[in-house]
């Protein structure tokens, strides 16, 4: 049985907060995929820059990959978290900057720059380090990446209350106008994860559908370990 447990949904519902701490009371690794495209997007915009796209070379997939490859953009098992690295550096914070942000879902509609990232994911997991599973979140991970995870979570949460996590994340006031900035920035990136062709946006068939908005952190992990401790024998 593949020891992986798929977390999906839109922006700031919550995957990674709940990913990380699954992983801790399972004692398994975490897989941030959205790290990855989040690296492979910081390494395009300073190494091949915003003006490629167009341009004919620019924002290839050939030249995304192959610039992956040589950098090398790349996931590290450090104690039970895969950390995204760009030539060795760990680019854990620059990687959630707001140009980062604001470019990521285009590098990910790319067919190249997908089945590149699958197979990082999927290496990353074969390769587990020796730990009891991975439960690895992103957007395509029940759809796509690990179709035959055992046990597939889909969280979601309305857009206000997603705008109003990621803003209190940030250490940023959670007032009116923001808020409704910040709503508008996710469900624009949702509308793009969910509308490009390969491999877009949406629970898989047999997914556990979680709305969290009225939940606090603490109850949807419990509820995802619960379903877990069923599923996987210890
Ligand atoms: O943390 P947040 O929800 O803001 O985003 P993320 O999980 O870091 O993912 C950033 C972007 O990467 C998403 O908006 C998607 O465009 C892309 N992504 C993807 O296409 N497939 C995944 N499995 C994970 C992320
Ligand atoms: O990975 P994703 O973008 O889906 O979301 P996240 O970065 O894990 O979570 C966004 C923020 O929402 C974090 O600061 C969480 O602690 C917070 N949060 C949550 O995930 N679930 C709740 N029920 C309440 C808050």
């Amino acid at each position: 049985m593949l020891r992986v447990i798929a977390i999906d949904g839109p922006a700031a519902s919550g995957k990674s907060s709940t990913a990380g701490r699954v992983a801790e009371q399972l004692g398994w690794a975490h897989l941030d995929s959205g790290a990855l495209y989040r690296a492979l997007t910081l390494a395009a915009l300073d190494n091949i820059g915003e003006g490629g796209r167009g341009t004919g070379e620019g924002w290839s997939g050939q030249r995304i990959v192959s610039l992956a490859d040589e950098l090398p953009v790349r996931l590290v098992l450090v104690g039970e978290v895969f950390r995204a690295e760009v030539a060795g550096v760990d680019v854990g914070e620059a990687i959630r900057s707001e140009r980062v942000t604001r470019h990521v879902s285009v590098i990910a509609a790319i067919p190249e720059v997908r089945t590149w990232a699958n197979a990082q994911q999927r290496r990353a997991v074969e390769g587990g380090g020796g730990v009891g599973g991975v439960v690895v979140d992103g957007r395509d991970i029940g759809t796509v990446v690990f179709p035959e995870a055992p046990l597939k979570i889909f969280l979601t949460a309305t857009p206000d209350e997603r705008a109003r996590r990621r803003l209190s994340q940030r250490g940023e006031a959670v007032d009116g106008d923001l808020v409704q900035r910040e709503s508008q920035a996710l469900a624009a990136r949702d509308a793009a994860d969910s509308t490009r062709r390969i491999a877009p946006l949406k629970p898989a068939a047999d997914a556990v559908l979680l709305d969290t908005t009225a939940l606090t952190l603490e109850q949807q992990v419990s509820r995802v370990v619960e379903l877990a401790r069923g599923l996987f024998p210890g």
